[in-house]
């Protein structure tokens, strides 16, 4: 299997990357980090304890990185996420069964990566802090560093500003420190993610699994779906996180081109844009993968999975 860390905001679709993650056998789940995106870093790291908890997902230590960006204001996604940033069933309260590591996330991370034989795959999707701490922190550990796979940015437009994705705008430094890395940047953005939404069929298919999990999963999706209306008119809801660790499980799920990838740090009204260069007129290096066009039937299945697996455990 794929030796993974997962760094996250959970966030709705986060709490259904950390179901693919756990429950498919090609992923080795070794971390889970998580850092303040959706809601505020102690929120975030209740959730993902809160996911691992009704999950049954066991042995995977959990650390909460920063709590805020490198530079600049701190921002939340309430209205997406709701007050708690996993808003909708309840998906529990008070102290979760699942503890919180004691080890900051740079140190579990650290750790992790010393420990492991081979190179580890990091999947962030959340704002790329705690990534580009660890970059900046210890560049000795990029060799033990096999990739990175990120939900963030678009080839297109934006979501939280016209020109905007939420993850990148929310610490368009720490993205500019992972896109000019050096290491493989594999980038999911909302060009790919828009095209798998949680339609009433794909919220019908796990309903029928007939779990607690797949009742938690149904509410998790319901309230994401009237979020999504209410904000952004869309008939169901964007499930972007999973399509990283979907892309990892099956590489011919996303289609990929290669290009170079910029982060806007300083425009007037593009403030964390990902500058793509599709047509290769810059004539900088097209050294990111990013995600085209995605195999949606074949995500739901795995997604669908994941929850049939976890729930039946
Ligand atoms: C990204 O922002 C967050 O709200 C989601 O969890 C996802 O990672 C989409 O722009
Ligand atoms: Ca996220």
């Amino acid at each position: 299997p794929i030796p993974v860390i997962l760094d996250c905001d959970p966030g709705h679709d986060d709490a259904f990357n950390i179901l693919l993650a756990a429950a498919h056998p090609a992923v080795e789940l070794l971390a889970i980090t998580t850092v303040a995106g959706n809601q505020t870093l102690e929120k975030t790291t209740l959730n993902a304890r809160r996911v691992c908890s009704v999950a049954g997902i066991r042995g995977v230590p959990i650390a909460a990185g920063r709590d805020r960006p490198l530079h600049g204001p701190r921002r939340i996604a309430e209205n997406i996420h709701g007050p708690s940033g996993l808003d909708g069933p309840g998906i529990g309260v008070g102290e979760p069964e699942v503890r919180q590591d004691p080890r900051d996330a740079l140190t579990l991370v650290r750790e992790t990566l010393l420990a492991h034989p081979e190179p580890v795959t990091l999947v962030p999707t959340g704002p790329l802090t705690n990534i580009a701490v660890l970059l900046l922190a210890h560049p000795e550990l990029v060799p033990r560093i096999e990739r990175i796979v990120l939900m963030g940015g678009s080839t297109g437009r934006g979501n939280t500003t016209p020109a905007a994705e939420f993850n990148i705008l929310c610490d368009p430094e720490a993205a500019d420190i992972v896109f000019r890395s050096g290491l493989p940047v594999t980038m999911l953005g909302l060009n790919a993610t828009h095209q798998v939404r949680a339609t009433p069929e794909v919220v019908a298919r796990i309903a029928a699994l007939g779990t607690p999990l797949s009742g938690l999963c149904v509410g998790l999706l319901t309230y994401f779906a009237s979020t999504y209306r209410k904000v952004y008119g869309f008939d169901a809801p964007p499930l972007h996180d999973p399509l990283t660790v979907a892309h990892l499980i099956d590489p011919s799920l996303v289609g990929l081109v290669r290009a170079s990838v910029t982060v806007e740090l300083t425009g007037t009204h593009t403030r964390g844009a990902t500058v793509v260069d599709l047509h290769g007129v810059t004539g900088t290096p097209a050294d990111t993968e990013v995600g085209m066009e995605v195999d949606t039937d074949r995500f739901w299945d795995l997604i669908v999975e994941a929850v049939r697996v976890l729930g039946s455990r």
